[in-house]
């Protein structure tokens, strides 16, 4: 049986459009940019920006973002050419399934689990931190055991260390985001454009009233000396804050999975996935510019919530608790966008026969797939709960990195093998632009720490055995071969 046996494009765009499968089509271009933004302001942006700053890169973190959007504007034109091509569920595990082959399509979407379940582990955990604070201003106290997992030690108001029982914030959150996702797509893209637009009000304010607060001194040195060690400021410090806060920009291929819930998949994918980059990239320069003008890069190290310590500086305590608000629902969007992004991934390797079929059960009367997002409910709120997971944000970002050179390297396969068929977005200056794109990612990935890529490569292993153990004889396209063979 071949490793490499790859999906007819034409069978499935036809096996999306059928019946009992068929997923609600309730989205526009504006609802997938919102779709794109709910996906990628938020953690990245409000808590790691500072202490990246602070460790890697000083105020040249700037100068990461920029780097890191380069990178993801060649993926975004490579994730726009395949979305238009192929605009079923999916995204970058159906592109692959149709250019370079079951196995490497089942590597994706093993991978994209980093990237979805994971990331909403990473937000939930972000999400409780600032609610907890949040609801302190206002002198309701949550327990601290009570918002930690067991591995983290918490101080008490006594003075005393203990360790945490479990993030019960984070768990909740994520019981509630995946109950609206069960209830339907329509309704849950409609919370995620009102949290949007607050969103985006609170990151303009913050950028329109901190920039009077900038103090030109902040940016002395810009770029400080490396200190000896690889990623500790100077030029591989820059790269390796591109790799994390990479994290930030995370998201905005979530709208290539929606793509059989769009009116218009071909015309308003690419529309969704390239307007919301472009926002994000304009937004997260002038916000990491205004950030580490108004506050040293020294004296953010640590301190989880720099946005809030930049707040403190100026005379407005009413923007406090906006801005706080803000980040909250912020965030909630990131988690809404990445649980959905993930219950779609997998719907579409189980009707595949790469995963079990109760992944792909769509409910008769909400027509969304919630076995698949209560079973994620279970998998992420464990996560999010019990796990130490600070250092789980940089294997999302790693795992986000491989898939987006796999994509860049689908759309050079696709020119040569399918060159026929109508691509209603085409990515300009192939190969050019996905090469740079490889490259660009690459770069990121190896500025990324050791421990990272174990954890990488350890979650790759368990995927083959599951592969070599299950998908490969459930797969439907190796039953059909089967059969014939
Ligand atoms: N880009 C998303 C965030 O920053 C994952 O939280």
């Amino acid at each position: 049986m071949n490793l490499f046996v790859k999906k007819p494009i034409s069978q499935l765009v036809e096996t999306a459009e059928g019946g009992e499968y068929q997923l609600k089509r309730s989205l526009g271009a504006l609802n997938l940019i919102s779709l794109g933004i709910g996906a990628i302001i938020g953690a990245g942006l409000f808590t790691l920006t500072g202490n990246t700053a602070a460790v890697n890169a000083g105020p040249a973190v700037v100068v990461s973002f920029v780097v890191a959007a380069v990178g993801c504007a060649f993926a975004g034109m490579c994730y726009s050419e395949l979305a238009s091509m192929i605009p079923v569920a999916g995204s970058a595990y159906t592109y692959a399934y149709a250019t370079m082959g079951e196995f490497i399509a089942w590597i994706i979407g093993w991978d994209l689990v980093l990237e979805y379940a994971v990331a909403a582990s990473v937000v939930a955990m972000s999400w409780s931190g600032y609610v907890t604070s949040f609801l302190n201003d206002f002198g309701v106290h949550i327990p601290a055991q009570w918002a930690a997992c067991p591995f983290d030690m918490v101080t008490l108001p006594d003075g005393s260390h203990v360790h945490g029982i479990m993030n019960v914030p984070a768990m909740a959150i994520i019981v509630v985001i995946s109950l609206l996702l069960m209830l339907g797509i329509r309704e849950s893209a409609t919370v995620n454009d009102v949290i949007v637009v607050v969103k985006l009000i609170v990151v303009l304010t913050f950028i329109a009233v901190g920039f009077h607060y900038i103090k030109p001194a902040n940016y002395v040195p810009f770029v400080p000396p490396n200190t000896g060690t690889f990623g500790e400021f100077g030029l591989s410090g820059i790269m390796r804050a591109a790799g994390i806060i990479f994290f930030a920009y995370i998201g905005f291929d979530t709208v290539s999975t929606a793509a059989q819930e769009a009116h218009h998949p071909q015309r308003d994918i690419p529309r969704g996935i390239i307007g919301s980059l472009v926002i994000c990239t304009v937004l997260y320069i002038l916000f990491s510019f205004v950030l580490t003008g108004m506050v040293n890069y020294k004296m953010m190290r640590g301190d989880a919530a720099p946005v809030a310590t930049a707040i403190n500086l100026t005379p407005f305590p009413w923007l406090h608790v906006v801005v706080k608000l803000g980040i909250i629902g912020g965030l909630t969007s990131v988690i809404l966008v990445m649980l959905l992004g993930q219950s779609r991934i997998f719907y579409a390797m189980s009707r595949d026969g790469l995963l079990p079929k109760l992944f792909s059960d769509i409910h008769p009367q909400w027509r969304t797939p919630w076995r698949s997002n209560m079973l994620f409910m279970v998998f992420v709120g464990f996560f999010a709960g019990f796990f130490p997971i600070s250092k789980l944000g940089n294997m999302t970002s790693i795992g986000t990195l491989l898939a987006f050179i796999l994509v860049c390297a689908g759309v050079m396969v696709l020119r040569n093998t399918q060159p026929h068929v109508p691509r209603p977005y085409r990515c300009p200056y192939v190969p050019l632009f996905p090469i740079l794109g490889i490259l660009v990612c690459l770069a990121m990935m190896t500025s990324l720490d050791e421990e990272t890529w174990w954890r990488l490569i350890i979650w790759l292993a368990i995927g083959l055995i599951i592969y070599f153990t299950y998908s490969r004889f459930n797969s439907l396209l190796y039953k059909k071969q089967a059969r014939k063979g």
